[in-house]
């Protein structure tokens, strides 16, 4: 049996776990930093890299203990490498190398986007692929031809904010706390998703597979300041029902958009799959529209379950892919924060 201990750092979530090749779960332990960044309404860089630095050990401490493994009954170590904040994946891809320096283990390098996906295969424990991928994450909105778990080709992407910054930036404007996404869900669920009508960016134009969400961040700025008003100063308290409705209406019009241009994906690319990952698909809005889209246009759907879309180690499984094909990396494997690796 090939047992893989697989690391996760790459926004604010310190995590590890160890996966076997029949991708069982032997352990998975997550630290969450949300508590650490709640009073800046969003992730702050170099507060997450040192919150890791300070995590790392404990949680492959934790994650061994609960495994009931050491180092030596490992096979490889998996880490994920690209994208996220540079300072924070440096602390994962350094604490993978120590390692293999020290037990002569081999290294995977892990592409964070993919694992997300990958997390649709691990739970629903079927074969996912070929499918169309979107991943509506914190960085994160894109939409892939998926035709197995490390070939990924982008269709389309966000051209502004991800989706779940909207969250996160529309949950601050509304005196919620961070992370957005759930603070915005619990509100949602007690307003009307009519009472206001927000603007559906780009979702009338069905030659582009794009998402936008900054000019959606605004519109509920203004819908805050109020008519005719300009500063921020202007704005007045809005009340519970206000807050109840303008997270409704935000909501429903960030789902509106990303099932009009996945059903679009769907339909262009003939696919009769979807796989659905990263933090924003823990929104239960989402996934029931998910639910009646697949139903009404004949495709499968996978969602992980939430702990699975959000943050872990356990879709580092995606590793044991890499293992079967003998992809491993030497010391030298560097950080690649930014998206464009992707494809790779
Ligand atoms: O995938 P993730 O844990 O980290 C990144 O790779 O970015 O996603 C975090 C994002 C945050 O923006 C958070 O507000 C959002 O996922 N999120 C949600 C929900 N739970 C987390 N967005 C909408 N609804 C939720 N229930
Ligand atoms: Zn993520």
């Amino acid at each position: 049996m090939v047992r893989i201990l697989t690391i996760e750092s790459t926004c604010d979530e310190t995590a590890a776990a160890v996966i076997t090749d029949e991708l069982e779960v032997l352990a998975s332990v997550v630290a969450s930093q949300h508590d650490l960044h709640q009073r800046f309404g969003g992730v702050v860089p170099e507060i997450a890299s040192r919150a890791h630095v300070e995590r790392i050990l404990p949680v492959l401490d934790e994650t061994l203990r609960e495994a009931d493994l050491s180092f030596s009954d490992l096979d490889a170590i998996a880490v994920a490498n690209t994208p996220g904040l540079a300072g924070s994946l440096l602390v994962g891809l350094c604490a993978a190398k120590a390692i293999c320096l020290a037990t002569g283990l081999p290294l995977i390098a892990v592409n964070h986007l993919q694992a997300h996906i990958y997390a649709c295969r691990i739970a629903s424990g079927e074969e996912v692929f070929p499918s169309i991928g979107l991943i509506v994450s914190g960085g994160h909105s894109n939409l892939y031809r998926c035709e197995g778990p490390t070939d990924f080709t982008p269709l389309g992407g966000t051209i502004d904010d991800a989706a779940g910054e909207a969250f996160d930036k529309v949950a601050s404007l509304l005196g919620l706390p961070y992370p957005g996404g759930p603070s915005i869900s619990k509100a949602a669920a007690e307003g009307d998703p009519k009472a206001i009508r927000f603007p559906r960016p780009l979702l009338d134009d069905p030659s582009r597979l794009a998402f936008s969400f900054s000019g959606l961040k605004t519109a509920v700025r203004y819908r805050l300041i109020g008519p005719g008003k300009l500063a921020d100063a202007d704005a007045s308290e809005p009340d519970a029902e206000e807050i109840a409705n303008i997270a409704a209406g935000f909501q429903e019009a960030v789902v509106d958009c990303l099932i009009g241009k996945t059903e679009l994906a769907i339909k262009h690319s003939g696919y009769k799959t979807l796989c659905v990952g990263g933090g924003v698909a823990a929104n239960g809005r989402l996934r029931e529209r998910l639910a009646e889209s697949s139903e009404e246009h004949g495709y499968r759907l996978f969602i992980p379950p939430m702990s699975l879309c959000t943050d872990n180690a356990v879709m580092g499984a995606i590793a044991i892919e890499r293992f079967r094909e003998g992809k491993f990396e030497d010391l030298s494997l560097d950080v690649f924060p930014g998206q464009e690796r992707v494809e790779a």
